[in-house]
């Protein structure tokens, strides 16, 4: 188009491409340098790596911290509590892998910067929790991006990926990626012996609660568009517990995190009427998932569903008694702070609604569904484990390899291992990146090839947006209803609604049912046919169009995955109203697809939990 015809094709070859530099991505390029001294490492970003994903606006706690140098826990306990908070279904030997690699990590933070809270009476890091710890993270971005700033041959920032390549020889073989330029509109193609994925994970793929000019606000960025999922399932990467989505409980309309209040402040949680609910809720929580009921502390889930009962029950709303901690100065900064590093949105929201937390509780409410794979839930690909711990059917070769040859990921993108957060994702961006580098060496001269016709055929792709809107335009004299062309807001905004109604979301309680999972495949692929007719008016529209693309084939794999598993595990995250009990009988296991690019099918199946930890 007249608009486009300047845009260039630029080819870029390396060795190891890592696609998002967000933690995984960051851990990814600073290890594979280290393994790989002489290696071409090429990190590439949709954003800015500098204030990118979903630590762009800091954080205050890292959440995964063992403490082994204090003798605060060992690696096998923090299996036994990631087991515990997933209702017994865990990868424990990638959770064990993270674990016993997650403090030097976090040494490294600190070297490079990053201040950390210390407890004046013990000299240790200041603990939020069991496994928390407090830190002063507004810049923690631009700290972690510095690391792979300095490791990487070369950083793209601005460069939307859209798309894997594969192996003109090797069928099962990732060759690259292709993506353009958010600034100029020119077209990418990155060749590369390895590719390590840590796009991120999903919000905006069920409609929020936050709606009109509000709806950027959610808890997980706006701006974490599924690609981490996009991207795989396409070119049939092996994927796990996707039905496994994550509701979480925060403060209401900023999207506050509530952890340093329970655990830190030690505040609590009540009703309307001032009453402590959760233990109320015992019997009825046991009835649903038996032995599950008596894990100490209360899993996320299930504390999400005592909420959610006490709100049906009429007695909400539910409030954080907020004022009863804050008696000393140093705790009141705590408060602020946790907000003003992380959800700078939720101070506000006191600010704006005359709330002082000092003198008045403040509501909670359980948020829309998100899909990742780093927080108290385990969405992702299915991954090959450490030789040295990983029961042998997890085992294919290389540490974080998918199921495709020289795909690696990290973070939200790898499934089955919660509660890694930020330490995590980066440690486990560390791991992908020296195995990936132990997979560039041995290939020693058989470099991927890249098919031409491929690339031809994806750049016309990409770009037919632009040309969809250049042309159907002329059909429209105002507003924005078009009869060619759909606008990417348009489409975001059908597939909130089929997720909402039928898969689970807040309009529902989260409740589902086979035909009514039945009924949204049925109104996702016909949003899949129309995805063919998004028009974009400019680059940053091609751009929403593209991560619309990745957050529908997230939709239909959450929703092939959540009608497979015919139980509810997961009380609070969402219910199978026609199977409302945990089955251990049956469903002690992880749930699998693979979709099939040849045939455009999808195969559902169960893979064993192997217990290696008591
Ligand atoms: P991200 O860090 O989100 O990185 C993904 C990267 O990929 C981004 O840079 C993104 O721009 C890029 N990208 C995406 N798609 C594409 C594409 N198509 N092409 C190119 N680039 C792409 N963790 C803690 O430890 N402590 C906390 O207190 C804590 N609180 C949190 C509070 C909030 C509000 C949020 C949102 C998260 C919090 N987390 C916390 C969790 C933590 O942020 C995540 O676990 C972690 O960032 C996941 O790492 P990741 O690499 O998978 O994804
Ligand atoms: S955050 O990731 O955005 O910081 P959040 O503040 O909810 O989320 O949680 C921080 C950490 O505290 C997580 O490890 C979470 O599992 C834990 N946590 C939050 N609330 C509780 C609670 N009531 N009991 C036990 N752990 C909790």
């Amino acid at each position: 188009m007249a608009l486009f015809s300047s845009r260039k094709t630029k080819f870029v070859d390396s060795d190891i491409l890592v696609i998002g530099g967000g933690f995984g991505g960051c851990g990814a390029t600073y290890e594979s340098r280290y393994w790989g001294r002489n290696l071409k490492i090429v990190l590439v970003e949709k954003a800015n790596i500098e204030r990118s994903g979903a630590v762009a606006h800091g954080l205050s706690a890292i959440n995964c911290y063992m403490g082994m140098q204090w003798d605060e826990n060992r690696p096998e306990d923090h299996v036994r509590y990631a087991r515990d908070d997933l209702m017994g279904l865990v990868r424990e030997d990638l959770v064990f892998d993270i674990a016993r690699h997650v403090d030097a990590t976090v040494h490294k933070f600190e070297e490079w910067g990053l201040p950390i809270m210390t407890d004046p009476k013990t000299g240790r890091y200041l603990r939020e929790g069991r496994w928390q710890i407090m830190i002063h993270g507004e810049s923690y971005k631009p700290i972690i991006a510095e690391a792979a700033r300095k490791s990487a041959t070369e950083v793209y920032n601005r460069i939307m990926v859209t798309h894997l390549l594969m192996d003109k020889a090797r069928p099962n073989r990732v060759a690259g990626a292709v993506g353009f330029s958010v600034r100029d509109g020119n077209f990418y193609v990155f060749r590369a012996k390895a590719v390590i994925v840590g796009a991120g994970g999903a919000s905006h793929i069920y409609r929020p609660r936050s709606v009109g000019e509000g709806m950027g606000r959610t808890w997980y960025a706006p701006w974490s568009s599924a690609s981490a999922y996009g991207l795989l399932i396409p070119i049939g990467v092996k994927m796990t517990q996707m039905e496994n989505k994550i509701v979480l409980a925060r403060f209401k309309d900023g999207y506050g995190p509530v952890g340093a209040w329970f655990l830190l402040l030690k505040s609590h949680a009540t009703n309307a009427y001032g009453e402590k609910y959760e233990a109320s809720w015992f019997e009825e929580i046991k009835s649903l998932v038996g032995k599950y009921a008596d894990i100490t502390p209360m899993p996320t889930c299930l504390r999400n569903h005592a909420m959610l009962e006490e709100i049906k029950a009429g007695k909400g709303p539910i409030y954080m008694q907020t004022q009863h901690v804050l008696d000393t100065r140093e705790k009141e900064e705590i408060g602020w702070e946790d907000f003003l590093d992380m959800t700078i949105g939720q101070a506000v929201v006191w600010a704006s609604q005359n709330i002082d937390p000092k003198e008045k509780p403040s509501e909670l409410i359980t948020s829309e569904p998100y899909v990742m794979g780093s927080h108290a839930t385990c969405s992702g690909a299915w991954a090959s484990g450490p030789d040295d711990c990983a029961p042998k059917d997890y085992q294919w070769g290389y540490n974080r390899m998918t199921t495709v040859d020289g795909l690696f990921g990290a973070g939200d993108t790898i499934g089955g291992s919660a509660h890694k957060f930020s330490s995590g994702s980066f440690t486990e961006g560390r791991i992908a990146g020296k195995s990936a580098v132990k997979y560039v060496m041995d290939l020693a001269g058989d470099p991927p090839q890249v098919d031409e016709t491929q690339i031809k055929r994806l750049e016309e792709t990409i770009f037919k947006p632009l040309e969809n809107y250049e042309v159907g335009r002329n059909e429209i004299v105002a507003g924005t209803v078009s009869p060619s062309y759909l606008s990417p807001l348009q489409g975001l905004q059908r597939l909130e609604k089929i997720m909402d109604e039928y898969v689970g979301g807040i309009s529902t309680f989260y409740m589902t049912n086979e035909p009514m999972l039945n009924r949204g495949l049925e109104l996702l692929a016909m949003l899949k046919e129309d995805l063919d007719q998004l028009g974009a008016e400019d680059l940053h529209q091609l751009q929403r169009t593209w991560e619309l693309n990745h957050r529908v084939w997230t939709s239909e794999s959450v929703t092939r995955h959540t009608l497979f598993r015919q139980e509810t595990r997961w009380p609070g995250y969402y219910y199978r109203g026609d199977h409302p009990k945990l089955d251990d009988t049956e469903w002690h296991v992880f749930t699998a697809s693979q979709y099939d690019p040849k045939t455009d099918e999808w195969h559902m199946s169960k893979l064993p939990v192997h217990h290696i930890i008591d």
